[in-house]
């Protein structure tokens, strides 16, 4: 049974700059929401409510959101029952501990700062900036997997080959239409030297081993602690498995990607579909009618 969750939300956010200066990318909000609420959402979903937070300078409105503001609270009840009801919604949603990494040394490194939190038992980790929409929620599905495999879980989509530099791959047999036997885990391959055109998707579950295998793993690229690395250690003599998520991966922290996110999650909200499909279509229209004249 998985009962804690680990998600890294500590990162610079470069690629996001100059919005990620002096505000966290997971707290970019699609509409309404910041990405990690959904990102804690998807946890709670999954039956996980213990949830530590790795957080770093920069870092104190994620606290601040999943903290109580009785002066807001008492501000908005008078006014809209609705939107009080979120409010206090967000508070209790889980049992949220949040830890620094005082230097970002990387996600293994991040992940590292969960040891005494996460202790002897298997734990999921959920990339604070990146949302996947799914019917079954994504966690769920690999803690599915763990416990027909008792063995660490890493999510991965399919990507287009001509994108496969640009992401961690794993290689390995097939168990059944979703699930690998990993024996390979390369970072960001050529195309021809790529195992599959199959992505680490950001969602994982972890056995405790992999704290052993952190305190071992070198800095890699960036200078920095991959996570990468260190299950490639474990790979050694554990077995590791992929599934391929069912669901729609954004990773928010790249610019276009948050547009793209914006954009189709508007069109699913009841208050926004009809309005907002129609601005899309006119405005498509206007750019068909300036490229014919
Ligand atoms: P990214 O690789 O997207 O990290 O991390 P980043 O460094 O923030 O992004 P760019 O490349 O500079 O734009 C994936 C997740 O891991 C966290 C990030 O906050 C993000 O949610 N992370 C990354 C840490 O917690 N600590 C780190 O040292 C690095």
């Amino acid at each position: 049974m998985i009962k804690k969750a680990v998600i890294p939300a500590a990162g610079f956010g470069t690629r996001f700059l100059p919005a990620t200066k002096a505000q966290p990318k997971e707290m970019l909000p699609i509409i309404d929401t910041p990405t990690i609420q959904y990102v804690v959402q998807e946890c709670v979903d999954s039956g996980i409510e213990d949830i530590l937070i790795i957080s770093g300078k920069g870092k104190r409105s994620i606290e601040d959101h999943f903290d109580r503001n009785i002066e807001l609270e008492a501000h908005i009840q008078e006014q809209d029952e609705t939107l009080y009801n979120q409010l206090r919604h967000i508070e209790s949603m889980a049992n949220i501990h949040f830890i620094r990494q005082k230097e970002l040394n990387g996600l293994g490194d991040a992940i590292y700062h969960a040891r005494f939190h996460c202790g002897n038992e298997a734990f999921a980790v959920l990339l604070g900036d990146t949302i996947i929409d799914s019917v079954i929620p994504v966690t769920q599905q690999l803690i599915d997997a763990y416990e027909q495999y008792h063995q660490s879980v890493i999510a991965v989509e399919e990507v287009p080959w001509d994108k496969v530099s640009r992401y961690g791959i794993v290689g390995g047999a097939p168990l059944n239409d979703r699930i690998m036997q990993i024996n390979e885990l390369v970072e960001k391959p050529s195309r021809d030297k790529a195992p599959s055109n199959l992505a680490i998707a950001g969602r994982y579950v972890l056995t405790p081993e992999i704290f052993e295998a952190l305190e071992k793993t070198e800095r890699g690229k960036n200078n920095e602690i991959q996570l990468t690395d260190a299950l490639r250690i474990i790979l050694k003599h554990e077995n590791i498995v992929a599934s391929t998520i069912e669901g729609k991966r954004y990773d928010i922290g790249n610019k276009l990607d948050f547009l793209k996110t914006t954009v189709e999650f508007a069109l699913k909200r009841k208050e926004f579909a009809v309005p907002f499909e129609a601005f899309l279509r006119k405005t498509i229209n206007d750019i068909d009618g300036k490229v014919k004249n």
